[in-house]
């Protein structure tokens, strides 16, 4: 597609997509099993204008890796046969709790780029875009990230976003604990591909007893029924640990976690460290949140169901 320069262009626009919380189904995802994903209420937030410099500037305090802003920039370019040069700046509240800021900050600067040049992008088109780039970075990856980034909420994700379903999200309620250790997601997913290879019947039949709970969940958020929902994210759990992504520390905030009164626990995301999610009560919530610190657990004040990317005005 080529860009028509006589549309005026926006000099200035500021765009923030969420990052997301997994609640169930990782792993299973990436070989086009359904998810569940949360919005969470941090947000990635980009700032662009178009400058009349030769080339681009781009500040990212804090941002350890900047492969996904350079590829979004040099795809949105491309795409659209765009020249001008801009300045770009990130802000993040995500942290490194591996709340997916390369899928919202990838998400943000194709919403922000579009704006500023005029180039409608709808929902699908952004995803579709969004995620060739993660793909593109990052070599694996289901694009659940991306789809939570986009549409906000929580939702139902399957066949790498050709299913992509709105569930409601009032009175879900999750604590959620920081392991203290980075996730490296790629690996963990190459841990178990290899599995996959080495025992195809066993770790095929895990996948479609998580892609079975997935669908029960769903209908548990449906319901509100979380005492239900609960159960199903701790027999995840146990398909998780059979995967071997769990590890003790993330086993025992688990425990604590149960033990206190949560309705169920599980790891979220790749696994290895990052975060656990608990569903708790109001009542619950305090106790919960005293049990995972007191094993060494850091709280991660989130709060799910966010709105997706959108323009700041
Ligand atoms: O590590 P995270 O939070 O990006 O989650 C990874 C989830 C996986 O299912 C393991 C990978 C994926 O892209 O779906």
């Amino acid at each position: 597609m080529t860009h028509q320069s006589n549309i005026s262009h926006k000099k200035k626009v500021t765009a923030s997509a969420p990052g997301k919380l997994m609640i169930m189904g990782e792993h299973a995802v990436v070989y086009g099993y359904p998810c569940i994903v949360s919005a969470v209420n941090k947000y990635l937030t980009v700032k662009i204008n178009i400058s009349k410099e030769k080339k681009d500037i781009i500040i990212t305090p804090g941002f350890s890796d900047n492969r996904f802003v350079k590829e979004a920039l040099i795809s949105f370019r491309d795409k659209f046969s765009l020249k001008e040069s801009i300045v770009l700046k990130t802000r993040s509240e995500l942290g490194n709790f591996g709340l997916g800021s390369s899928a919202a900050v990838t998400v943000a600067i194709l919403k922000a780029l579009a704006k500023i040049f005029s180039l409608p992008l709808s929902r699908k088109e952004l995803f579709n875009f969004a995620y060739k780039i993660v793909q593109k970075v990052q070599g694996i990856g289901s694009g659940f990230d991306v789809a939570a980034a986009i549409y906000g909420g929580t939702i139902y994700f399957s066949k790498r976003g050709e299913v992509i379903e709105s569930l409601p999200t009032s009175g879900m309620n999750l604590v959620v604990g920081y392991s203290g250790v980075k996730a490296e997601t790629v690996s963990l997913v190459n841990l178990v591909r290899q599995k996959r290879r080495d025992y195809p019947k066993g770790i095929e039949e895990i996948f479609r007893n998580i892609a079975e709970l997935v669908e029960k969940a769903k209908m548990a958020i449906l319901t509100k029924d979380w005492e239900r929902l609960g159960t199903l994210m701790n027999f995840n759990q146990d398909y998780l640990e059979n995967l071997g992504v769990s590890n003790e520390k993330l086993n025992s905030m688990i425990l604590a976690a149960k033990n206190a009164g949560a309705y169920g626990a599980k790891l979220s995301g790749a696994g290895g460290g990052d975060c656990m999610i608990a569903l708790v009560s109001k009542k619950t919530e305090d106790s919960i949140k005293k049990a995972i610190e007191k094993v060494g657990g850091e709280m991660v004040d989130v709060k799910v169901g966010t709105e997706g990317v959108k323009i700041e005005q």
